[in-house]
């Protein structure tokens, strides 16, 4: 088996174990890639068979890792993974060691200015869901993005007043101390690296920071991103030395390095500079909270997945629920399979954009929601071969992959699904001068003016109007799937707005009903429905033509888009795992 990165040249430290798994019910076979690169369909996976428009061919190659895996949308920080894994770290050491890495090579989505979610799921049984969410700062109110006219202005997605208070370094020291083996000094090295003696731009890098051009020009970051005004090249070196000094202080000192002394008086006054309001006791009182994973089963399969304030686990549960009734689930590619699979999303949405929010604001039915009675009564409303409108609204809907999810999975079998953003390709714009990190925009994602729609297209409630101190509502799913015997096969999640909630359960159906090997059920089309607007959208090329027609007829509107979702996702394999990096991405997964 040949990797496609080959592991670090690092002194090798570790004792390299083989990964160990405990006897499977789920066959997912031998490594699906064998050395020739054709794919292996082994055990009880299957061939699909894709449109013939559809761009990513069924049977490429995944990595294959005999020990461990990391995934992310950065090559070099799934080696930063690595090098921890190879120098005897689990996989919390590992997935903060990757965390911060992304924040210096990726930084369009990788944060220490943003939050996010981490599911843990370790060998030993014990499961945690970690919530460093952004919170409104204490300065914020309901009405804060509305003119004089009461219309929405862009003051949410763009400049210092769109940012929630960062919880992305709180997050990432927090699951450490509690689950990781190492110090924090030791996994945040390679950022640290990175952040110092630089990392070579390359082309996905430099297309991202030409078409932000405009939004990074408004702000801070302008001087190291876009020198003499222009986008670094593919070949430039870029070292961050500001970065490189909070990432020390942040070694040094744990959380208090960021939320307190220098660097928040760095953000703080970056804040002031131009009207943004997060201030130094934002900052001081910011706290991650640790919840229980949602814990649902899927024909025999069990799901841990993110709880609210992360609307994700509820709504990709549900949708399972609902989904669970259609036995045999119909045929992958199919109408049936379309209609049915966008009605559970529909209906899922509904719920979601309704009625989940913070819990520390609002009520949450979880329990109802997560419900198998209450999914049943929900598929008795999927008419046989028609579409139920949801109601008519403008489309809205905008394309947009902005945050990053990355899996790591070691020897011993311990699992991270870690997803986290800015919300925005580099969020709001405003880059801490002095701190040398961008601050997220995560304010548009409280329904800023309830009914209304947000930059997803999201028609939220007044569950998710805007108060201080809460967290405004995700779709971030990070999810592990354990198989019938309880032992470890999935870690996947996703990026994409509401889009991260369809991405990462069709690629969850795709392994456990269509029986598809890891990087088909990566690479197959998707379709996408949340509720509002009322269409089914679907990856351009992705439905047959056929497929369409019978569509149309059922009553659907049907909307071509660019992407739903980019995945990093880990599958165990018989002798290892297999990573795989959505194609439709230049993440790339790296194992040993
Ligand atoms: O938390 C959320 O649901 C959004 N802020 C995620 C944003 C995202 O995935 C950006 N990419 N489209």
């Amino acid at each position: 088996m040949k990797l496609r990165f080959l592991p670090l040249a690092v002194a090798v430290v570790a004792c390299h174990k083989t990964a160990s798994f405990t006897p499977s019910a789920t066959d997912v076979g031998f490594p699906s890639s064998s050395a020739t690169g054709a794919a292996v369909y082994s055990g009880d996976r299957r061939a699909p068979s894709f449109p013939d428009a559809w761009p990513y061919k069924a049977g490429r190659a995944a990595v294959f890792g005999q020990h461990a895996m990391v995934a992310s949308d950065a090559p070099l920080a799934s080696q930063a993974g690595v090098e921890i894994l190879e120098h005897g770290g689990n996989a919390v050491d590992a997935a903060v060691a990757v965390g911060f890495a992304l924040a210096v090579v990726f930084p369009e989505a990788g944060n220490i200015g943003g939050g996010g979610y981490m599911v843990i799921r370790m060998a030993d049984g014990r499961t945690a869901a970690l919530d460093y969410r952004e919170v409104a700062p204490l300065a914020a109110s309901r009405d804060m993005y509305l003119d004089e006219q009461g219309n929405l202005t862009n003051k949410s997605v763009v400049g210092p007043l769109a940012s929630g208070v960062p919880g992305a370094i709180a997050g990432l020291t927090t699951a450490l101390a509690k689950y990781g083996t190492m110090s924090l000094a030791d996994v945040m090295a390679p950022a640290i690296r990175y952040a110092e003696q630089g990392f070579v731009v390359e082309g996905p890098f430099a297309r991202s920071l030409t078409s932000n051009a405009r939004l990074i020009g408004q702000f801070g970051g302008a001087g190291v991103f876009l020198p003499d005004g222009k986008p670094l090249a593919v070949g430039t070196r870029l070292v961050q030395p500001e970065l490189a000094q909070t990432l020390h202080r942040v070694a040094e000192q744990g959380a208090p390095g960021f939320y307190t002394g220098k660097t928040a008086q760095l953000i703080a006054d970056e804040m002031h500079r131009d009207g943004g309001i997060i201030t130094t006791e934002d900052l001081a009182r910011y706290k991650p909270v640790w919840r229980e994973p949602i814990k649902s089963s899927y024909r025999g399969y069990t799901l841990l997945t993110m709880p609210p304030s992360s609307s994700g686990g509820i709504t990709v549960t549900e949708t399972l629920n609902i989904l669970e009734g259609f036995v045999p689930v119909p045929p992958f590619g199919s109408a049936e399979y379309a209609h049915v699979l966008g009605s559970a999303y529909q209906r899922a949405f509904i719920d979601r954009n309704e009625k989940l929010a913070d819990p520390a604001f609002a009520p949450v039915p979880m329990k109802q929601l997560t419900d198998k009675a209450y999914a049943q009564k929900l598929r008795a409303t999927i008419g046989h071969d028609r579409a139920t409108p949801t109601s008519s609204v403008a489309k809205t809907m905008r394309e947009g992959m902005e945050t990053t999810h990355y899996s790591v999975a070691d020897a011993q079998g311990n699992a991270v699904a870690t997803t986290t953003t800015l919300n925005a390709l580099y969020g709001s714009g405003v880059y801490v001068r002095g701190g040398g990190f961008f601050l997220n925009d995560e304010m548009d994602d409280f329904a800023a003016a309830p009914g209304k729609p947000n930059m997803f297209g999201l028609v939220q409630g007044e569950a998710n109007a805007i108060q201080p101190g809460k967290r405004m509502l995700s779709a971030m799913s990070p999810t592990i799937v354990l198989d019938r015997d309880g032992g470890l096969l999935l870690v996947v999640g996703s990026r994409g707005g509401p889009r991260i909630i369809t991405s990462t359960s069709q690629v969850i159906l795709n392994v456990l009903d269509q029986h598809m090997i890891l990087s088909d059920a990566v690479s197959a089309p998707r379709i996408h429905h949340q509720a509002l607007p009322d269409s089914l959208a679907y990856e351009r090329n992705g439905l047959a033509p056929a497929v369409l027609d019978s569509l149309r007829q059922m009553g659907y509107g049907l909307e071509p888009i660019g992407g739903v979702g980019l995945i990093n996702a880990i599958m165990r394999v018989r002798g290892g795992y297999e990573g795989m990096s959505d194609p439709r991405s230049m993440g790339r997964p790296v194992g040993y």
